[in-house]
């Protein structure tokens, strides 16, 4: 192949393209990202999140002459009425948390102890044990009141366990009420309290994302009215949240909620994009009763576009608004910077569903013009197109749309052309899930090369393509609803796929200039010309020049690179290839070193992907 770039022709693409979708699917909130170690804290689970739920799920009491029951009759917070009350005649009974699948604990760590309790005089011893029932953290709490307090205390783990238990045994006879039994790891995402699992926020921070999409996903619209995802019930003191029914059929606890969202993206610089329900469902689901399709009654539509507008007082409004207020007192006085919303999630684009995405649409427009609204244009299935979607978006002049498809790699391969074709007068796109399905769901190297060459096209497109979120994100084993994912985790290891390692190559070579240029193959059969893409862009910060190159042949190919005029600065530049069988599973990105010059030539291996990363005059 002869691949010529004509530098005089670049021209400005988004800087904000690649980015990460988050959707609590899969365990990847409570039981995953959320390093809560204790699963059901707050004694909320119900049938309603999974028939065969109660509120007293993964919690038991071990030994006798006491009882375990749930209580609502005075709780902490009228958002969290269940409680536990532990009846004890002679203490050596315990009431025991199974954590999500077993809670992990690390030789020298220390683990932070918090929850409400009442019983004036208590004692209660605090353990953490093993498989065989060894002590590996323990430590005792005092209770001094028959009102609600807060308790804290830290545990240090003397050995290491996989799948240890909590414990809490009474030490006095008598009722111990307890609630929001909660244990973190000290260890979080930048130590942040109430914070993230560090290794898997690390391994997401690495792809790079310049900006993070949550909290979905359908999670964002729910299955029903009194399922959409409400902000307002995920901020303020975890025992005043709102737990949540989760539409993938678990439970929310909603510990991981929008200001975490937020810090999160500051803390790995990444732009926030908040993805709110456009006062419908998904598909614009039954509301139940009569079982009619529907959204938020008009009557009620005031309220909820205000609930939206607070959002933006909330992130960017200074701390003496009402919402700002609130930032700060959760720890934030600085703004966090929202640019972006997203109103809609791949619905049905009904009568419904426009009457109040317009009504949305218009008064953020007028009331915070500064906000970018992204719009959707509903799912895209072969055979069928968007165009009911995107006439909303035409009429009301929307600034982006949220496009999204799930595909074969043919057809990533074959349609690589989509955007060269769009109209760039009309609303930007943020190609907001996608993902390359083969039969058996896996997530191989065919896969994430059939993505790598759909992202040249991408990055071609930059000018109409703002930004692009691979989906889902993570998923817990033997918790999944969906296949493939980008990060598969247990409660130990974190397993990167194939084609996480594609999104963080371009993620780590993101570039905000495109050099266009012609790529000619020996092989004049389109389908070959097909297999071969590659794209060109320079980052103006660091002005390197950055050459992907994507072989999805079953043989080798040369590649000539003429850069034109660009004069490098030096003769090494970083190359790095994935390469392999197109089922392999585990193909990792290797960094060499290359020889470059204004001409220079490299073989693209069979079935690989190859960065290199040239730094210029
Ligand atoms: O990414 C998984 C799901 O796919 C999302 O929740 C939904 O938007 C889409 O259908």
């Amino acid at each position: 192949a002869t691949i010529t770039v004509q530098p005089a022709k670049a021209r400005p693409i988004s800087d904000l393209l690649l980015g990460i979708f988050f959707e609590d699917i899969n365990y990847a909130a409570d039981g995953g990202l959320y390093a809560e170690l204790v699963q059901n804290r707050d004694f909320e689970y119900t049938p309603d999140d999974n028939k065969n739920w109660n509120s007293t799920y993964s919690w038991k009491l071990k030994g006798g002459n006491s009882t375990f029951l749930v209580d609502s009759a005075n709780p902490v917070h009228i958002n969290n009425r269940h409680y536990a009350v532990l009846q004890t005649s002679t203490p050596g009974a315990a009431l025991i948390n199974s954590g999500f699948d077993g809670i992990p604990v690390k030789k020298g760590e220390k683990y932070d102890l918090s929850l409400f309790a009442k019983q004036a005089g208590g004692k209660v011893l605090v353990r953490l044990t093993d498989k065989e029932g060894k002590v590996v953290a323990q430590t005792t709490v005092n209770v001094s009141s028959n009102k609600w307090q807060t308790v804290k205390a830290t545990l240090t783990a003397t050995a290491d366990a996989a799948d240890a238990q909590l414990e809490l045994q009474p030490l006095t006879a008598g009722t111990l009420s307890l609630d929001m039994i909660s244990l973190f790891p000290q260890k979080t995402f930048k130590d942040r309290k109430n914070g993230l699992r560090a290794d898997l926020a690390q391994t997401i921070a690495d792809i790079h994302p310049r900006f993070i999409r949550f909290p979905g996903g359908c999670v964002a619209h729910g299955d029903g009215l009194a399922n959409i995802y409400r902000w307002k019930n995920t901020i303020g003191p975890l025992e005043a949240r709102k737990p949540q029914r989760n539409i993938w059929g678990y439970h929310q606890s909603t510990g991981l909620g929008y200001f975490e969202y937020f810090q999160y993206c500051e803390d790995i610089g990444a732009v926030p994009l908040p993805v709110i329900a456009a006062g419908v469902p998904c598909q614009n689901s039954s509301t139940g009763g009569a079982g009619q399709q529907g959204g938020v009654p008009v009557s009620e539509m005031e309220q909820y576009i205000q609930d939206i507008c607070d959002l933006v007082e909330y992130a960017n409004g200074d701390v003496n608004t009402t919402w700002g207020k609130k930032r700060a007192e959760a720890g934030h006085p600085k703004p966090f910077n929202l640019k972006y919303i997203g109103i809609g999630n791949e619905d049905l684009i009904t009568d419904i569903f426009e009457e109040r995405f317009t009504m949305i649409f218009q008064a953020l427009k007028q009331k915070h013009p500064e906000i970018t609204v992204i719009g959707t244009v509903g799912p895209f299935f072969e055979g069928t197109d968007y165009t009911e979607g995107w006439d909303v978006a035409r009429k009301l002049k929307v600034p982006m749309v949220d496009e999204h498809y799930y595909q074969s790699p043919g057809w990533f391969i074959n349609n690589q052309d989509f955007y060269d074709k769009y109209d760039r007068s009309a609303s930007k796109v943020y190609l907001g899930e996608y993902a390359a399905h083969l039969p058996g769901r896996p997530n191989n190297l065919e896969t994430a090369l059939a993505e790598a060459i759909y992202l040249t096209s991408i990055e071609r497109n930059g000018d109409v393509v703002h930004m692009a979120s691979y989906a889902p994100l993570l998923a817990k084993e033997g918790h999944t609803q969906w296949n493939p994912d980008l990060i598969y985790f247990n409660n130990t290891t974190v397993k990167p796929t194939v084609g996480y390692y594609v999104q963080q190559l371009y993620g780590k070579n993101a570039g905000d200039e495109y050099l266009p240029g012609s790529i000619s193959l020996s092989s004049n059969q389109d389908a070959a010309k097909k297999r071969v893409a590659v794209s060109v862009v320079r980052d103006s910060k660091s002005k390197d020049v950055i050459v992907k190159m994507v072989n999805l042949l079953p043989v080798a190919v040369n590649a000539a690179i003429d850069l034109g005029d660009i004069s490098t600065a030096d003769v090494e530049a970083v190359k790095t290839v994935m390469q392999g069988q197109p089922g392999a599973l585990d193909v990792k990105p290797v960094v060499s070193g290359c020889k470059v010059s204004g001409k220079f030539s490299d073989e693209l291996p069979a079935y690989s992907f190859t960065v290199i990363r040239i730094r210029t005059k």
